[in-house]
């Protein structure tokens, strides 16, 4: 059999995560100052795998900038553009090229597995299934894919239930033999107008093939809103290692795990991890508080925050009041200014959220 493959999925229009996504594919969004995809990335290349086809849409020039051809993940990428996003199981049809009659693990490049895709590959190597798919129980089954298991085998599989036959989710990693090629060649679009990845490993089913399934272990989380992007900072800061290649000056009060980036400064500000600051941030008089990300070249001043994402080259300045539980995008500005009359001056974009806590 040829050597197992990768497939990253890294299409979409991101829509629920405007504004943000009009100017970054959503599986560039930094989660502790590293792209979503990356975590997939590296979690491919820890099990072998090493050949991964990265499948682009609308914003291919954007990611094939930030990843480049896969040498600084020590593997190597090929493009696949995908014309418009008609599906999961379209994307795997574009893709068909590529992976030729290998094995493959795909990966959805906005999910976040925190022990990765290892368990999956290997139990997929070892039980020689026609798929392997990971499960999670979820309390809001309608909006995601489902299966229902019985005996460690799934037996049924629905994409986004109107019903609740299981509560059991489909989360972004899967695993396949080329069986599915056929089935996904013959599959005819769901109510969404989408090929469904599920509705190709339902067609397996039918077929009398055998999909395992098995449960994550550790959290899981599909970024797909902000309030996910937050949540998934979070957990991944939950398990941040200390690296100090910056500077704090003596007037600051660093505690915690913290990460500071090559070139930042810190100057007269507590920190209190776990934080990551990136290369370059500059933090002065400031209070930056757990479950933070700074992103590089970003400068804040007179500033207290917590539980937030700063992205790359933000400043904020001179804020009366905390900020807590928020997303700023990139070269954002948020300054204040001490004189009356105490207004809000704003420009904002296109559906951009303010939400004022007096
Ligand atoms: C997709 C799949 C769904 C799966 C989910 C995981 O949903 O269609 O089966 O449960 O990813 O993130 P979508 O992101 O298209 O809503």
């Amino acid at each position: 059999m040829p050597a197992m493959k990768a497939l990253i999925l890294s299409g979409g229009t991101g829509t629920r995560l405007r504004p943000l996504t009009y100017t970054s594919a959503k599986q560039l969004l930094p989660v502790a100052n590293r792209p979503i995809v990356a975590y997939a990335i590296e979690s491919l290349v820890s099990c072998g795998l090493t050949d991964i086809g990265i499948v682009v849409g609308d914003t291919a020039d954007e990611v094939r900038t930030a990843l480049g051809d896969g040498s600084q993940f020590h593997c190597r990428f090929t493009y696949i553009h995908q014309e418009k996003p008609l599906g999961l199981a379209h994307a795997v049809k574009t893709a068909q090229p590529f992976l030729g009659d290998a094995p493959f693990c795909m990966f959805l490049g906005d999910n976040l597995l925190r022990h990765g895709v290892g368990d999956l590959v290997e139990r997929f190597r070892d039980n020689a299934p026609e798929a392997a798919i990971l499960l999670a129980e979820v309390p809001n089954p309608g909006q995601f894919g489902v299966a229902v298991v019985e005996r460690g085998q799934v037996v049924r599989l629905v994409e986004k239930p109107r019903d609740p036959i299981s509560p059991y989710a489909l989360v972004g990693a899967y695993c396949f033999t080329s069986a599915i090629h056929p089935i996904i060649n013959a599959l005819s679009p769901s109510w969404r107008n989408e090929y469904e990845i599920t509705d190709a490993i339902q067609g397996l089913i039918d077929n009398g093939r055998r999909v395992d399934a098995s449960f994550v272990d550790g959290w899981w989380k599909d970024t797909g809103r902000p309030d996910d992007l937050l949540d998934a900072n979070r957990l991944v800061l939950e398990e941040l290692q200390s690296r100090v290649a910056g500077s704090a000056d003596a007037a600051s009060v660093v505690t915690g795990r913290v990460e500071l980036g090559d070139g930042a400064v810190v100057t007269d500000s507590v920190i209190r991890g776990p934080v990551s600051i990136a290369d370059n941030a500059r933090i002065s008089h400031s209070y930056i508080g757990p479950y933070t990300s700074i992103g590089p070249d970003a400068v804040l001043d007179h500033v207290e925050i917590e539980n937030s994402v700063v992205m790359a080259e933000a400043t904020i300045a001179n804020l009366s009041r905390r900020i807590a539980d928020s997303l700023i995008g990139r070269q954002a500005h948020i300054h204040g200014e001490d004189r009356r009359p105490s207004t809000f001056r704003v420009v904002l974009g296109d559906r951009s959220e303010v939400h004022w806590v007096p």
